[in-house]
C-alpha cells in the first residue's frame, strides 16, 4: 500500500478490535504514526519493546522489524498472525501491496 511521497497507508487493529487506518512515513514507526495522527487508543509506554503495551495486529500493509521484540509479548504464532510492537515495526519500504 504504498502512497505519495513514499508513505505507507496500513490498517491495524488495537487489543479492543477496533481497526485504525493510518499513513506511516519512511522510517517512522506504527507507534510515531499512530501518535502523529493523534491516535490515543495505542498505549505508549517504553518506545522500545520492553513493556508491550502496544501491541497491535496489523490487517492490511506490510511492515519490518526495526527492533526486536521480545517473545514474552510477541509469541512467533502470534507474529504469524500478524500481531506486532507498534514501537517496534515500520513500513516495509520494499513492498507496494
Ligand atoms: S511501548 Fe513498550 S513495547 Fe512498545
Amino acid at each position: 500500500m504504498g502512497g505519495d511521497d513514499g508513505e505507507h497507508r496500513l490498517v491495524v487493529e488495537t487489543g479492543d478490535g477496533a481497526r485504525i487506518e493510518l499513513v506511516c512515513r519512511p522510517g517512522e514507526t506504527l507507534l510515531a504514526g499512530l501518535r502523529r495522527q493523534g491516535c490515543r487508543t495505542v498505549p505508549v509506554g517504553c518506545r522500545s519493546g520492553g513493556c508491550g503495551v502496544c501491541r497491535v495486529r496489523v490487517i492490511a500493509g506490510a511492515v519490518v522489524v526495526a527492533r526486536p521484540m521480545s517473545a514474552t509479548h510477541v509469541s512467533a504464532v502470534a507474529r504469524q498472525q500478524g500481531h506486532v510492537l507498534a514501537c517496534c515495526v515500520q513500513p516495509d519500504a520494499g513492498r507496494f501491496d
